[in-house]
């Protein structure tokens, strides 16, 4: 267990010879770059800016699109990439030049990474034995993991023998034996089908009850995010969108991305316009008008917000069908069970509402015609410039 701070981390990874003709190459060609990542002389900045303070056996996520810089982050934590700048504590203690093991820390890859020709007992007694701990020891600390992660049946299997859910129990309990002061872990659950996947976020849940470990976990996977955080780092391009917990994410994203990012389905948006009234504050979009909750009233005239054009978005879970409201036709109906997913055009976009199925007599069908509406304390509302949610 241990604090972890990250003070204005960054990381450059510069042009090797080959690279760097690519990149003159697309530099003439600029509709080819994929990504938004700064480019400079020095080379390509993965991450920037980012300030983190990870308290003692808090459960950090670290969630963002492919390529926004969550691996690198999480290998600079590690020592297993140079920090370019900025500094990195581990409980109070500078950590910038401190080698990979001498961190304290145990590493979890989406690949598991387990020797093929070790038994499951002898991949967990691995590090233990290098640090030459006394043959009895070793084994109470692998039968305790083993017994934590449900593998004790598989101690005298090969690895070749065991499904990938088995591998990956096996990877973290050969990480769980060193007692690590932080735990990092790279989409651990990445190559395991939906309902492993499902039953292993289960268990690391229960793991870190179970441990006293501070752990930073990488995914892409909102719904990992959402479950597995205490508190989650919203990524992209680089740059940190927001950091909060889950509820605070998801009922306060600082910006369009994030809003867009966590939640499924994705959140609705419409062009509508904020209008100001004294202290008042409501939405006009399609005709209908949407009175702001009094609690957002006061967060937007704290910040003196004034009548503008914005995005406005809601989640489709906070939309319902009406009888009054925006007017608008089915284009598709996906019969979920339980619930329906209504998926409407307004405004050439594309519009979702759940609708519980339970005593409804007619689930609206293609081309069915259809008004929704929704609360003044679920609509969100954001600047037309720069994307920021208005209410921060
Ligand atoms: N060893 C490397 N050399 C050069 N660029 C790299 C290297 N590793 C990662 N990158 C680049 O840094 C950016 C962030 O990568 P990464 O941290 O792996 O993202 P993520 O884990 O969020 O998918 C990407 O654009 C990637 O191409
Ligand atoms: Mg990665």
């Amino acid at each position: 267990m241990a604090e972890v701070k990250l003070v204005n981390i960054k990381k450059v990874y510069p042009f090797s010879g080959e690279k760097e003709k690519k990149r003159k190459k697309r530099d003439q060609a600029p509709e080819e770059k994929k990504s938004n990542l700064q480019v400079t002389e020095e080379g390509v900045v993965a991450v920037q800016e980012f300030n983190l303070d990870i308290a003692n056996k808090e459960f950090i996520v670290l969630v963002g699109p492919s390529g926004c810089g969550k691996s690198t982050t999480l290998r600079m934590v590690a020592g297993l990439e140079s920090i370019s700048g900025g500094e990195l504590y581990i409980d109070g203690e500078l950590m910038n030049a401190v080698a990979p093991k001498e961190r304290d820390i145990a590493m979890v890859f989406q690949n598991y990474a387990l020797y093929p020709h070790m038994s499951v007992y002898d991949n967990m007694a691995f590090s233990l034995k290098l640090k030459h701990l006394p043959k009895a020891e070793i084994d109470q600390k692998v039968r305790q993991a083993a017994e934590i992660l449900d593998i004790t049946q598989y101690l005298n299997r090969k690895p070749k023998a065991l499904s990938g859910g088995q591998r990956q129990r096996v990877a973290i309990g050969r990480a769980i034996v060193r007692a690590p002061k932080v735990m990092l872990m790279d989409e651990p659950l990445s190559n395991l089908d939906a309902k492993l996947r499902n039953e292993m976020r289960a268990e690391i849940i229960k793991l870190r009850e179970r441990i006293d470990t501070t752990f930073i976990y990488v995914t892409h996977d909102q719904t990992e995010a959402m479950t597995l955080g205490d508190r989650i780092v919203v990524m992209k391009d680089g740059y940190i969108q927001q950091i909060g917990t889950p509820q605070e994410v998801y009922n306060h994203p600082a910006n369009l991305f994030v809003a867009g990012f966590i939640g499924m389905p994705v959140m609705n948006f419409y062009d509508a316009k904020l209008v100001r009234e004294g202290d008042r504050y409501f939405v006009e979009v399609c005709g209908y008008r949407v009175e702001l909750s009094a609690e957002k009233e006061e967060r937007l005239a704290a910040k003196n917000v004034g009548t503008q054009e914005i995005t406005l978005g809601v989640r489709p879970d906070h939309t319902d069908l009406t009888d009054e409201g925006i007017a608008c036709k089915v284009d598709v109906t996906e019969m979920m069970g339980a619930s329906a997913h209504l998926h409407a055009s307004v405004d050439g976009r594309d519009v979702i509402v759940i609708v519980s199925t339970q005593g409804m007599k007619k689930i609206p069908q293609r081309g069915d015609e259809i008004h929704i509406s929704f609360d003044g304390d679920v609509a969100h509302v954001f600047s037309k410039e720069d994307g920021k949610n208005l209410e921060f």
